[in-house]
């Protein structure tokens, strides 16, 4: 049974029981504690926690989520189940159906007939675990189900007690194992042999909720939920691998094709029984990591050194490396990419519409980690030399983190480097330099938005007080102060000169979002006056102002007046809704491949980063601007709609990621179809508004993202402004009118070229005049005539080939040898060397006589036997040439 008709029939089953089919969330949700989703669940949170209404009318749903989890990536090809990406079919009841509807409608799809829609598979080889006390669930299995109780096995927290592995919702589970048989494994179940006995389905009976602790067991459960709820999943291409009858995930119908291509790239066979077994693991992390990183790529993310960039940038890496080691030579990546896009577009149709852009952005990473690895291979014999020749045998750790820092290179690549050369590596000194820097970038990102690092001190108001925001109605709002922060403690009161971290009820003031960032504004009472430097979002609900206390003091408790400082709102609404209309100019001047990647705006200045892999002509800009500044004269009014994510995409609204499923959107439209966009910013009501847009230029910020730059508003007039002074200056320095400037500056230049030539041509004739006093000069060496000279510095290659050219052809008939040297302009030093034509009858050859010049003035040469050239680096040598010449010539 093919994947895709796996997926189908788990929809089927549980659309038919009510549940409604909810389309996969994007691999990135707004979730700070989250890189990419990992569970099915994770969407449905809000709805577990009962801080939301779940929208479905029967409370129940269904769902095949796109998940990545890259914590076992060192795992990858050599178990027979690790996907860093794969797909969870989960069926979700919210406080509807519990222990017993989810069991029976579980078995009822594994165990159905194949004909009926089911998976056909034999319950005598299904096994099932479930939490240590939990007898209801055994005795469901047993007496409900009829499974017998042998093959119903118990667990303790690590394995039978699930949750998102951070604080959230979380109950006791039971597992559902399929008993691959014995060449798998030795018997005994799942406690005995997790490879033999493959776990498929996870049923979670979510009914608490847990608070914060490291690891699977050690947390404390904080209290119920409000309602009894479901959370399953089913490994889809675990369920594939049973059903296919292939012997691990990486040789299912959508993996093996990327298997096969690689064999055929690298010219190695997967399975060769007299290669290593590593090699097999290499074909299978090709096959996993190209599905995850396009499907990274096709959710937004592109390569960088952090986060989730990071780990696409290591996904590919590894790729590559991996088909190098297995053979291959040159570029792969295009290959493989376009292998995994065809097996994976019949489930995700939206890979069509994306190929070119996914295509773009791996293959960039190719080409630049390809370079990589020949600098960073040339530093790696440099450090591994010095080791050598110092009679040690291990890499310091340093030295393994610098290349892996700088050069991207993986440890392990260093390590099998380091073991060709029969060195060791420091791995523990490397993994503590890479702690490090991990905690610190942590640190880093979080200190950088609050000013501490520890988030759990917002953790109470997050839950209980979720900010509101009145912000597009109001600039003034009368609030209550809720919570005071300092140095990252909960403090009772501020006083005058202290820096404080204010938490209010409701507030206008626009927190940091969306690429906009927060308003600037003060909070007032009485004599109190706090100015607010920052505004930033903890999670998405809680605005948390960073503000000085200006005058007087403020309690927990008090009631105050939040106000928007109105200028610096009305710039930044300019500036918000500006960067829409350069989006949308953009995409009309290059097409839909240039996706946003990232965009920040404050008053008067935005600046726009999308994926394109060629520099803009100053053309585009123009076009881009023209399109911008029409949109602002077309003064349309400016709509902003809430609605469902659905509708909002059915509208054709731009969706990036970060959205939810069934979460109420904001969509902003500028001029209907021109520019929609789902956005949480501030904007202005006509786009007339914004007033003039000026782009400024355009750059490159890293492989494959290029960045635009513009200004809004009274900003764009003092630009322009400037730059007409500037234009105004040149003018009146050429006494010309401004609109004659281009054409001054180009006869100006025309000017110079020519210049430029007629000076070039007294200098060679200036040179020429001198040959005859230099034949003059002439030695007779053996009956040769050997013209030789150090020109004045600054004599560049070309002039003393013209030189040495008049020359010979002045010695005519006779045998004659020229050598001429000088230091050039760039302290260089050029040679030259000709051999008439009787001389070479004689013999003598330029090409020889140009090395022997070379080897006194620290250089080489070649070229042929009448005439050859030469660069060295030390002039000081060029009379101890001559005389090498002249004795070459003697003997
Ligand atoms: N949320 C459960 C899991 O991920 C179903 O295993």
């Amino acid at each position: 049974m093919q994947t895709h008709e796996i997926r189908e029939r788990f929809t089927q089953h549980f659309v038919q029981s009510g549940h409604e089919a909810v389309p996969s969330a994007s691999l990135i949700l707004d979730d700070p504690n989250l890189l990419f989703v990992n569970a099915g669940m994770v969407p449905f949170k809000p709805y577990f926690l009962g801080q939301q209404n779940p929208p479905f009318p029967q409370g129940k749903a269904t769902s095949i989520q796109k998940c990545v989890r890259t914590l076992d990536i060192e795992e990858v090809g050599i178990t027979t189940r690790h996907n860093t990406f794969f797909q969870m079919a989960g069926n979700f009841s919210f406080g509807q159906y519990f222990k017993k509807g989810a069991i029976e409608q579980a078995w009822s799809l594994l165990t159905g007939d194949v004909e009926q829609g089911g998976y056909g598979l034999d319950p005598e080889r299904l096994w099932v675990t479930v939490y240590l006390d939990d007898d209801e669930a055994a005795e469901i299995w047993e007496q409900h189900i009829g499974v017998p109780s042998e093959r119903i096995q118990r667990l303790g927290m690590a394995d039978n007690y699930w949750s998102m592995g951070i604080p959230g919702p979380c109950g006791p589970c039971s597992e559902i194992y399929y008993d691959r048989g014995p060449e798998y494994g030795k018997e005994g179940g799942p406690i005995a042999d997790d490879n033999r006995y493959m776990e498929i389905w996870n049923l979670v009976f979510m009914e608490k909720e847990r608070g914060e602790g490291i690891g699977k067991g050690n947390f404390e459960i904080l209290g119920d939920l409000p309602k009894k709820n479901i959370d399953t999943g089913l490994g889809v291409e675990r369920v594939a691998c049973i059903l296919q009858g292939v012997d691990n995930v990486y040789e299912t119908d959508l993996l093996r094709p990327v298997i096969d291509v690689a064999e055929e790239v690298t010219g190695t066979k997967y399975e060769d029984p007299d290669t290593d077994r590593i090699n097999d693991i290499r074909f299978r992390v090709i096959a996993d990591h190209s599905r995850t990183a396009m499907m990274i790529i096709l959710d937004g993310v592109t390569p960088g050194n952090v986060g989730r960039g990071y780990i696409l940038r290591r996904l590919l890496r590894r790729i590559i490396r991996s088909a190098r080691l297995l053979g291959a030579q040159g570029k792969t990546m295009e290959r493989f990419m376009n292998t995994i896009m065809d097996t994976m577009t019949p489930s995700y149709p939206e890979i069509a519409e994306q190929r070119e852009r996914i295509l773009k952005v791996a293959l960039a990473e190719e080409t630049a980690f390809l370079r990589t690895l020949e600098s960073g291979t040339h530093l790696f014999e440099q450090a591994a030399g010095q080791v050598k020749a110092q009679g040690g045998a291990t890499l310091s750790g340093q030295e393994a983190f610098t290349l892996h820092d700088t050069y991207g290179f993986p440890i392990d690549l260093t390590l099998e480097m380091a073991s060709e050369a029969g060195l060791k590596v420091d791995e523990e000194g490397f993994h503590k330099l890479m702690a490090e820097q991990v905690a610190r970038a942590k640190a880093d990102s979080q200190a950088k938005k609050h000013g501490h690092a520890d988030l759990s001190v917002y953790r109470q108001f997050v839950d209980e007080h979720p900010t509101e925001f009145t912000g597009f109605e109001e600039l003034n709002s009368n609030s209550k102060v809720l919570g005071l922060i300092r140095d990252g403690q909960q403090v009772q009161e501020a006083a005058e000169g202290d820096e404080v971290e204010v938490i209010l009820d409701v507030t206008p003031l626009y927190a940091e979002s969306g690429g906009q960032l927060g308003d600037r504004g003060t909070i007032e009472a009485g004599g109190t006056v706090l100015r607010v430097g920052d505004v930033q979002k903890v999670g998405k609900k809680l605005w948390v102002h960073k503000a000085t206390v200006e005058q007087g003091g403020l309690i927990v408790g008090d009631d105050v007046q939040a106000l928007v400082d109105p200028a610096w709102r009305h710039a930044a609404r300019q500036a918000h809704s500006a960067t829409h209309l350069i989006h949308a100019a953009l995409r009309e001047v290059l097409g839909p491949t240039a996706v946003q990647a990232g965009s920040m705006n404050k008053p008067g200045y935005l600046r726009f980063d999308f994926n394109y892999t060629d520099a803009l002509s100053p053309q585009q800009l123009e076009q881009i601007q023209a399109i911008s500044n029409q949109a602002v004269d077309a003064d349309w009014q400016v709509n902003t709609i809430e609605t469902s994510l659905e509708e909002a995409k059915a509208m054709g609204a731009m969706a990036l990621f970060g959205e939810n499923y069934g979460e109420v959107v904001r969509v902003v439209e500028i001029g209907g179809p021109f520019s929609m966009e789902l956005c949480g910013g501030t904007h202005v009501s006509h786009s007339s508004q914004i007033g003039p847009v000026a782009v400024l230029g355009e750059s490159s910020v890293g492989s494959g993202v290029r960045r635009i730059e513009a200004y809004s508003g009274l900003d764009s007039f003092r630009y322009l402004s400037k730059e007409r002074a500037l234009v105004e200056g040149v003018a009146s320095s050429l006494k010309a009118k401004s609109e004659e400037v281009p054409e001054r500056v180009a006869a100006l230049t025309q000017k110079l070229k020519e210049a430029e030539k007629t000076i070039a041509e007294l200098h060679r004739k200036q040179l020429l005049s001198g040959t005859a006093e230099m034949l003059a000069g002439a030695e007779d060496v053996a009956g040769v005539q050997f013209v030789h000279q150090q020109l004045p510095k600054g004599t560049e290659a070309k002039d003393l080939r013209t030189l040495a050219t008049d020359l010979k052809q002045k010695l005519g008939g006779a045998p004659g040898v020229v050598v001429l040297g000088a230091e050039d302009a760039r302290s260089r030093v050029p040679f030259v060397v000709g051999v008439t034509k009787v001389a070479i009858d004689q013999g003598l050859s330029a090409k020889e006589l140009a090395a022997v010049v070379g080897q006194y003035v620290n250089g080489n040469g070649g070229g042929k036997a009448d005439m050859a050239q030469g660069s060295g680096a030390q002039i000081g040598g060029f009379s101890q040439a001559v005389a090498a010449v002249r004795e070459a010539l003697n003997s």
